[in-house]
Parts: structure tokens; sequence; C-alpha cells
């Protein structure tokens, strides 16, 4: 890991010297969170070889056994609060890591779901604050299953895992530092003004599963329709019955 993280350190920006890493945590998030509080600085990397409370997106676990995922949270501070385009673009950055790493070819479902073909390789849950001094920070925590073998049954149908789509080894350490990598790159592209290019890249990744039939909420209600592309602000866009829609946020069912 350090030998990874030495190589790529030239791409690292203020993730090179920065990253803590456990045995055991609860939840990497919740530690990264608490630093971030404490003042701790934008590049803070928290990584753990499992976690006893991995949190997944709307409340759900996410499952972390011992060398079964790669499991990180990093803390960004942007300037401005650019979710969710920051949101968007950690997704890219992810599916460039993974795939600069492993040559895998995944695609993303909105807003930053890792996939390869029907099953889930990866996810992305950002949480965001402000601390004692001011700041505004974003934590993203980041789960990249590693090997499936050693999941519970029920997620085992659902996902799948880097070595079981290549067949073979893959290096963690590597792994963590391209994506690392990626991420100081396309938060840049963001804070320089290049959005354009990251939802560029987001729209190829995502090009899969344009076409496909998603439910979203409107207050109460259930609303379906098909899912077109994602706008410049990062809202995926829903053609229902009678117009487009673009979906913010809240939880967006994939048929
Ligand atoms: C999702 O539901 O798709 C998001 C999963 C995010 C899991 C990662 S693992 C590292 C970090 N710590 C957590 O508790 N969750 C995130």
């Amino acid at each position: 890991m350090v030998e990874a993280l030495a190589r790529l350190r030239g791409r690292l920006g203020a993730f090179a010297d920065n990253v803590t890493w456990f045995h055991e945590v609860g939840s990497t998030n919740d530690v990264a969170l608490n630093f971030a509080e404490l003042g701790r600085p934008e590049g803070t990397v928290v990584g753990s070889d499992r976690q006893t409370a991995g949190r997944g997106r709307h409340g759900r676990d996410w499952a972390s056994p011992a060398g079964a995922g790669l499991y990180i949270s990093v803390i960004l501070r942007p300037e401005a609060l650019v979710a969710p385009l920051l949101t968007l673009a950690a997704g890219v950055a992810i599916a460039d890591g993974i795939r600069e790493a492993s040559g895998l070819a995944v695609s993303l479902k909105w807003p930053n779901d890792v996939y390869v073909g029907t099953r889930k390789l990866a996810g992305i849950l950002a949480e965001a604050g402000t601390s004692g001094s001011g700041l505004n920070y974003v934590v993203l925590g980041i789960g990249i299953n590693l090997m499936s073998a050693s999941y519970p049954p029920d997620i085992v149908g659902r996902a799948t895992s880097v070595e079981v789509e290549l067949a073979r080894p893959v290096d963690r350490g590597l792994l963590l530092a391209t994506c690392l990598a990626a991420l100081v790159e396309r938060s840049r592209q963001l804070a320089s003004g290049s959005s354009g290019t990251v939802i560029t890249a987001w729209r190829r990744y995502g090009s899969d599963m344009f076409g496909r039939v998603v439910e979203f909420t409107v207050g109460s209600e259930i609303v379906a329709g098909i899912a077109e592309n994602v706008d410049e602000h990062g809202a995926l866009l829903v053609r229902t019955a009678d117009r487009l829609v673009p979906v913010m946020s809240g939880q967006v069912r994939w048929q």
C-alpha cells in the first residue's frame, strides 16, 4: 500500500501524506467526520481493513469483512458547496481509478453506484457538515468490493467484486492510489470550472443506464419514467408520461 502510494505520489496532491489506516473501526465515515470536526485538512484519508458498522446510502448497512473490500473515507473542503456535482464527480473518479488499476469496464448508475453489468462493484456515501471553524466539509466514504466470497448471501447475488471479474488478485494499494489520484483530478476539474468535463465523463460511464425505467418520489407520490440523461447540474433527467423531470435527490429505484 505504502509502495503504491509512493509510486503515484506526484498525482496525489493533498492525499499524499495524509492516510491513517486502522485494523478495525465502526465506520471510516464516522472517524473521518470526527476528524473533520476537529479541523483536519482536505486530503485526510481514513481507511480500515474491516468495519464493524459500515454504513451505506439510505440507512443501509455496508458489509465490510476483513480483506473483502477497500473501505476508505476522505475529507474534502470545497470552496463552494458543489453537491450534487461533487457526488457525481466522486463516482466518475472511482470508476476511473478502478479502470486504471484493473482494466475493468465499469459503468455508473445515478448518482454514483459503480456496476459491472447488472452487479454492484462499489458505492459512495457522501456526508456534508460545517465544522466549528465555519468551514464546510464533505466526507466521501468509498467501499469497493475486492472479493465477494465472504459477503452475506443476500448481497452475493446482487454484488460483484474486482477479483471475481478479473479472475485474479488485485493490488489493493494500487487500487487505493489510482482512486485517490482520480479524485484529485476530478475535484480539480470541478474547482476550476470544468464541471462539463466531469458530466461528459459521467454520461459515458452512465450510458448503459439511459433508457431504463426508474421510479422516484415526488412528495408522497411514486412516479415512473425512463432515465434519459444527466443535466449540467448533475440531476438525473427522467422522461415521464408528460414531461422531462430533473431528479436531484431522494431515492431513485431502478427497475
Ligand atoms: C452505498 O450504499 O452504495 C454506499 C456505500 C459506502 C460504503 C463505504 S465503506 C467506507 C465508508 N465507511 C462507511 O461506513 N461507509 C463508506
